[in-house]
């Protein structure tokens, strides 16, 4: 068979503001990014996956000078922490981008050059309301509708009269519906859709995208006291790390055909962002659109939505202190398993988190795995039998595992991490029913049944094996250890390793524990 090129999927997380400190928000959004990578990997495919920090604008000034600081070595000193997060996670991005970038900062400059040149940038003067914690503008009418407060902090909007440039969004109206109307899955799920339908529906005004008000940020071209707009500047990332607006650059000469995006992953609260203004300045520059902006919904905090005055994030401390009782991967099949990627808000809280390890881990990969070991060590001394292909029980392993398999790998497709995690789930729990039913601890007393013996245990194995394969991307490290215990080489295809019949008779499998039994720590009376 020729041999097919590799598929090129570039994912992205969105780019964090240094301003704040790391929580789960951050955490998930990156987590959930990396499983899918490591799968697109795992399948073969020509992964780019990007995250990084968001490092300019006025809240970031301010910050500084509170601090007694330069801006820069704020986000020097933050940026850190955000990278740290990566290892304390097992994130496997390809590339750290920063705003605060050479490179990135002087592609921002000739996208915006050229967007001048082309008149989708020009001079005007802007009047409507400036919401100074989000650094975001409104119009007069959703000014109005929030009765000129700020709907996310609740301080008072600032009426801003300014010269600024502006990036011709009205003009855009059109094209922006028909994307929408030629690709139903650009905006997903379909409510935040929807959403943004009916915002278009309310027409569209030109953005202002440069301010002089402060000086924390890319200057305009050719017009320096015009800082570029932290957004502008921001939704560039995505391109400016591919080398984008340097077409004779290394960079771009590595990484082009990664564009356009497979998936931008983002939070609700940034959609618009997202979903209008970036596929316009992409038109404005005669650049592919992304396949798709997925927007998941948020993590909230023992029933209430994190905030600043509630003192309720979870932290990082509090997903340290997760990691160190439940293991890294128990936090990354929880947040997968668990989160919001649906239309609403997902709860983080012990008593779930305790539950779900101990049900999907312990009990199920966990227990099976360690059962089915444990026969093999005690039957046939840790080395794997043969199946004669005799008959035992009903299930028919090959096409079972063969459709659990490509149910996983479609799932992961569209981007159903618990739809995907489900799937493999379902072949570990059918090996459970298989033991359940076939019972070898009694066919093991019987001399008569070793023919049927071996072939349950072998199957067993195997689809245990396959199982594994498919959790790989979401619990990387303890299916590593089971792979090493069970003598199963790397995956180098998914596709192929999902394929029945690959554990050889006759190699070693050492008895596994996997995930420990935790005992919930009782909450305070
Ligand atoms: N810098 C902008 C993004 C620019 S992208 C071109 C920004 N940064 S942020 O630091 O505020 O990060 C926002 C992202 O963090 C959200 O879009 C989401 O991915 C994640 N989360 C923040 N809080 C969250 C929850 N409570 N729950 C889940 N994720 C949320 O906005």
């Amino acid at each position: 068979m020729p041999q097919m090129a590799a598929d090129p999927r570039y994912i992205t997380t969105p780019i964090y503001y240094v301003n704040g400190r790391p929580h789960i928000g951050h955490v998930y959004t990156t987590t959930i990014c990396d499983v899918w990578a490591r799968f697109q990997r795992l399948l073969g495919n020509d992964v780019f996956f990007l995250t990084g920090t968001d490092e300019h604008g006025q809240k970031v000034e301010q910050s500084a000078t509170e601090r007694n600081m330069v801006p820069q070595a704020l986000a020097d000193e933050n940026t850190a922490e955000f990278r740290r997060v990566m290892g304390m996670f097992g994130l496997s991005n390809d590339h750290f981008i920063r705003t605060t970038d050479a490179g990135h900062k002087r592609q921002v400059q000739a996208f915006v050059q050229r967007l001048m040149d082309s008149g989708d940038v020009y001079l005007g003067t802007f009047e409507g309301w400036y919401d100074p914690g989000q650094e975001e503008y409104y119009t007069e009418t959703k000014a109005r509708e929030t009765e000129y407060m700020s709907p996310i902090s609740g301080r008072p909007l600032q009426k801003a009269t300014e010269e600024n440039y502006y990036f011709k969004l009205s003009a855009y109206q059109d094209r922006l519906e028909q994307l929408f109307a030629d690709n139903p899955g650009f905006v997903r799920p379909d409510a935040r859709r929807n959403e943004i339908l009916g915002r278009l529906r309310e027409g569209l005004q030109d953005v202002p995208i440069s301010r002089t008000n402060f000086t924390w940020g890319i200057p305009v071209p050719g017009h320096e006291e015009h800082v570029i707009y932290v957004w502008i500047d921001a939704l560039f990332n995505y391109t400016t790390a591919l080398g984008m607006a340097e077409p004779d650059s290394d960079v771009w000469a590595q990484r082009q055909q990664y564009w356009p995006a497979a998936y931008h992953i983002i939070g609700k609260e940034i959609l618009w962002f997202h979903a209008v203004i970036w596929p316009a300045l992409l038109m404005a520059l005669d650049a592919p659109q992304p396949a798709c902006v997925y927007a998941h919904s948020f993590w909230i905090s023992d029933g209430q939505k994190m905030s600043k005055s509630l003192g309720n994030f979870i932290d990082l401390d509090r997903l340290q202190s997760c990691i160190d009782t439940y293991g890294r991967d128990a936090l990354r099949w929880y947040l997968t398993t668990n989160g919001p990627l649906g239309a609403t808000d997902a709860d983080f809280n012990d008593a779930q988190f305790h539950e779900t390890y101990t049900t999907d881990l312990v009990n199920t990969v966990g227990n099976c795995t360690s059962r089915v070991s444990a026969m093999i060590a005690k039957y046939f001394d840790g080395v794997l039998p043969a199946d004669s292909g005799i008959a035992v029980g009903d299930v028919n392993w090959p096409e079972l595992c063969e459709n659990q398999a490509a149910a996983s790998i479609d799932a992961m497709d569209r981007f159903d991490l618990a739809g995907s995690c489900a799937a493999a789930m379902s072949i570990v729990r059918s090996v459970d029913a298989f033991i359940h039913d076939t019972e070898p601890f009694k066919l093991a007393k019987d001399p008569e049944a070793a023919e049927a013996l071996s072939a349950i245990l072998y199957r067993c194995a195997e689809a245990l094996r396959i199982a594994s394969s498919l959790l790989e991307a979401v619990m990387p490290d303890t299916m590593a250890q089971l792979h090493e215990s069970w003598n199963i080489s790397a995956a180098v295809d998914l596709r192929a390793a999902c394929s029945w019949g690959q554990l050889q008779p006759g190699q070693g499998i050492v008895k596994v524990a996997l995930f420990p039994r935790v005992q919930l720590a009782s909450s305070e009376a």
